[in-house]
């Protein structure tokens, strides 16, 4: 799987995407990935992506033959590609989306808005447009990197053990968060692990596990 992501800032991926899981799948090769940098296909000399509202209003708005551009470029080197746009206007993605985009055979391009927003007719040339939740952040580029990294973990291979992502929070319904855990030691600060972790009994530990799932 590979994703390519467009940002007027790609440095900002690069220290997620050398670390841990993310760096394991990608030298292992279950996962690749490409920056592009959204500058590179401004208009002009000066390399203009983004301009004034129309109707008036603070801030600066992506302009739409930049995005389209890439779109477009990136659509000629990838057949199978499908193009994720991150906006508080999308629909809420939660781990259904993340597995669904896991279990899909293609490549995905994620479009990284700046400044106040995007032109709505980007969303024309765009497959997914997703909001990671109910508050505004000051760009695209970690909502990218949540899609990437909730995606990224599910693909085989990446997690430690087979039952690691299916035994997690939000697996079946969005809603069930997963039992919390301990490790050791038994006891801290007057904090002790519940006994029957300790007990061996597996049963009684998948009994404990599914009464303290929250949901
Ligand atoms: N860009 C700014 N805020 C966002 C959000 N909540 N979800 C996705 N993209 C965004």
């Amino acid at each position: 799987m590979k994703f390519y992501l467009a940002s007027l800032f790609p440095e900002v991926f690069d220290q997620l995407l050398s670390s841990s899981m993310l760096l394991k799948a990608k030298k292992l090769g279950i996962f690749d990935y490409q920056f592009i940098n959204i500058r590179d296909f401004g208009l002009g000399p000066r390399k203009q992506v983004d301009d004034v509202p129309y109707g008036g209003g603070d801030g600066m708005v992506l302009k739409p033959e930049p995005i389209i551009t890439l779109i477009h470029q990136i659509k000629t080197l990838e057949l199978n590609l499908s193009v994720i746009l991150p906006s508080p206007r999308g629909k809420t993605y939660l781990q259904s989306e993340a597995i669904r985009l896991s279990q899909s055979k293609t490549n995905y391009l994620i479009i990284c808005p700046k400044y106040e927003g995007y032109d709505e007719r980007i969303t024309h040339y765009v497959d997914e447009v997703f909001s990671i939740g109910n508050y505004i952040l000051t760009g695209g580029e970690i909502p990218a990197m949540i899609i990437v990294d909730s995606v990224i973990r599910l693909l085989p291979g990446v997690l430690g053990g087979d039952s690691s992502s299916l035994d997690e929070s939000f697996q079946l319904d969005d809603k069930t968060k997963e039992y919390p855990q301990y490790t050791r030691p038994t006891e801290y600060d007057g904090l002790k692990v519940p006994r029957v972790l300790l007990s061996g009994d597996h049963q009684a530990i998948n009994h404990w596990r599914n009464q303290h799932k929250i949901s």
